[in-house]
């Protein structure tokens, strides 16, 4: 791991504690938003692998997990330990939840998973932190199922420009996407499908 990810890492050991009240309405409306528009596009949330990666405090998974099916099985990845455990004790509410996650700690860019295993991929928040969106948006595209899968995935504004995160995606034949830049939301939010 190079000097510049192992700060990042460390930096968000440290923050762990502070993080979800700090962000965890902002990360809620990004989650918000993306229900309203699947909703709206009459996509059912009927996924059955779910994997959230950069999952940090699990909040994706404290939000989503009232739709998913008994046979949905979300995988949180994360390459900070401390916000995946701050997570698994304090957003998971163990007497409720029906279907608990699992989570992964392992670094984005060398995700330890097989080709096409997953039928949603989140990720919010994340690609900031990664030196190559190219790679990162390749690593995704290899870990999801081909047929109607999608990719939920944010780009945070200030580092990134709308026709940037565009073109790079443009560069995959197979893919269609929308996207949404919303006012007083501080990401723009990408919704992927395969063509
Ligand atoms: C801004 S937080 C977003 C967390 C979560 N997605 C949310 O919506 O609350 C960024 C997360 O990405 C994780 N992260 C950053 N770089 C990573 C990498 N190379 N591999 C795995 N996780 C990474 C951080 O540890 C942190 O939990």
């Amino acid at each position: 791991m190079d000097n510049k990810k192992r700060d990042v890492q460390y930096k968000y050991n440290k923050t762990a504690e502070h993080y979800d009240l700090r962000y965890k309405n902002i990360q809620n409306n990004k989650i918000d938003f993306f229900l309203y528009m699947l909703k709206r596009s009459g996509i059912r949330f009927k996924f059955y692998t779910i994997l959230d990666i950069g999952c940090g405090t699990l909040t994706s998974y404290e939000k989503l997990n009232k739709y998913f099916q008994k046979t949905s099985h979300y995988i949180g990845i994360d390459f900070s330990i401390e916000m995946l455990k701050y997570g698994l004790s304090h957003n998971i509410n163990k007497n409720f939840d029906i279907k608990l996650p699992s989570v992964i700690l392992a670094d984005a860019e060398n995700l330890p998973l097989k080709n096409e295993v997953a039928d949603l991929v989140i990720s919010l928040t994340v690609a900031q932190n990664l030196p190559d969106l190219t790679a990162h948006l390749k690593s995704i595209l290899n870990i999801i199922k081909k047929n109607s899968s999608i990719i939920l995935i944010s780009f945070h504004k200030s580092f990134f420009s709308l026709n940037e995160i565009k073109s790079t995606l443009m560069k995959f034949s197979n893919i269609d996407f929308d996207y949404f830049d919303v006012d007083d939301i501080e990401d723009y939010l990408f919704v992927i499908k395969f063509n």
